[in-house]
C-alpha cells in the first residue's frame, strides 16, 4: 500500500511543486513505484514535468474525481500519464477550480480524494500530492487523505510565521478526520547559504520547531533549480553534481528512512 505524502504550504512560491517533482523522481530512482498527483488548478506540476498546455488536457484529476463522485466505473489507470524519468502523473488544470465549486454540494466533500486513493494505493509505493497555495477544501481533501505532509518553507522570516497557521490546520484535521496524519518534516528551500540572513532564518526555524519537527537539510537557492521547471527534467538530470541535487538526495534518503520507523 502506498504511503501518501503531501507537499503543503498556504504560502505561494515556496517550492511545493519543485519539491514534489524532485522528491518523487528521487524516490523512483531509488526503485520505488511513484505516482504524483497535481492538485493545484494552476497545473504547475503538470507543466514543470514537461506536459505541454495543461489547460488543453481533457482528462485530469478533476475529471477522475468527478467520475469517482458519480460512481462512473473506469479503468484504474484512467487519466494517469507517465513521465520519461520513471514516475506516473495524474495531471491537473483549471478544471480543478470547477471541482472545488461542485464539492460544496457533495456529501462527505472532504473525503473525495481519499476515496479515490483507496482504489489506487495498492499500485504504488509512494503517492506524492502537490497542493495549491491555500488551505481551502481542496487542500483539506489532501490532508484528509495523506499519511504525512512535507512543508517547504522559504528562508524568510514571514514564511516562518506562516507555519503556525498551517500547523493549526493540521491539528484540526487530525482532530476531526485524520488522527494519524504525520508531519514528515520541514524543508528550508531557496536558502542563499552565502548570506547571514538565510543562516539566521534557518537557525530560527530550528530553534522554534526543530524539537517536535524534523528540519531537513536546506536546499540552496540555485539558478539550475529554477531552470528544471522549464526543462521538464529533474535536478538529477539537469545538474547531477550540483549542491541542489545533493540536498535533494539527502531529502530522498530521509524520507526513505522515515518509512522504516
Ligand atoms: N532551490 C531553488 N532555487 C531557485 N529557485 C527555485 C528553487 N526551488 C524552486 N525554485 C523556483 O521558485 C519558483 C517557485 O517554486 P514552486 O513553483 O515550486 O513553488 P510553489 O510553492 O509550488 O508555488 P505555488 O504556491 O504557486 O504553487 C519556481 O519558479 C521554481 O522554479
Ligand atoms: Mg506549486
Amino acid at each position: 500500500m502506498a504511503r501518501v505524502i503531501a507537499s503543503v504550504n498556504q504560502k505561494g512560491g515556496v517550492g511545493k511543486t519543485t519539491i514534489t517533482m524532485n522528491l518523487g523522481i528521487g524516490l523512483a530512482r531509488a526503485g520505488k513505484k511513484v505516482l504524483m498527483i497535481d492538485f493545484d488548478p494552476q497545473g504547475s506540476l503538470t507543466d514543470c514535468l514537461g506536459f505541454p498546455e495543461p489547460d488543453q488536457m481533457e482528462i485530469t484529476v478533476a475529471k477522475v474525481l468527478m467520475n469517482s463522485i458519480n460512481d462512473v466505473q473506469t479503468d484504474i489507470s484512467y487519466g494517469i500519464l507517465t513521465h520519461p524519468e520513471g514516475v506516473d502523473v495524474l495531471p491537473s488544470n483549471i478544471e480543478l477550480s470547477g471541482l472545488e465549486v461542485t464539492l460544496v454540494n457533495v456529501m462527505c466533500r472532504e473525503l473525495v480524494l481519499k476515496n479515490y486513493l483507496e482504489r489506487i494505493k495498492p499500485l504504488y509505493d509512494y503517492i506524492l500530492i502537490d497542493c495549491m497555495p491555500s488551505l481551502g477544501i481542496l487542500t483539506v481533501n489532501v490532508l484528509a487523505a495523506a499519511d504525512s505532509v512535507i512543508i517547504p518553507v522559504k528562508a524568510e522570516k514571514p514564511s516562518i510565521r506562516g507555519l503556525q497557521q498551517l500547523l493549526r490546520t493540521i491539528g484540526k484535521v487530525r482532530k476531526n478526520m485524520n488522527p494519524n496524519l504525520a508531519i514528515e518534516g520541514v524543508v528550508p528551500n531557496m536558502v542563499d547559504c552565502r548570506t547571514n540572513y538565510a543562516k539566521d532564518v534557518v537557525n530560527l526555524l530550528t530553534e522554534a520547531y526543530g524539537g517536535p519537527l524534523k528540519i531537513y537539510e536546506s536546499i540552496p537557492q540555485s539558478v539550475r533549480m529554477a531552470e528544471t521547471a522549464a526543462e521538464g527534467k529533474s535536478i538529477y538530470l539537469h545538474d547531477a553534481e550540483g549542491k541542489a541535487a545533493k540536498a535533494y538526495e539527502s531529502l530522498v534518503k530521509g524520507v526513505l528512512e522515515s518509512e522504516k520507523q
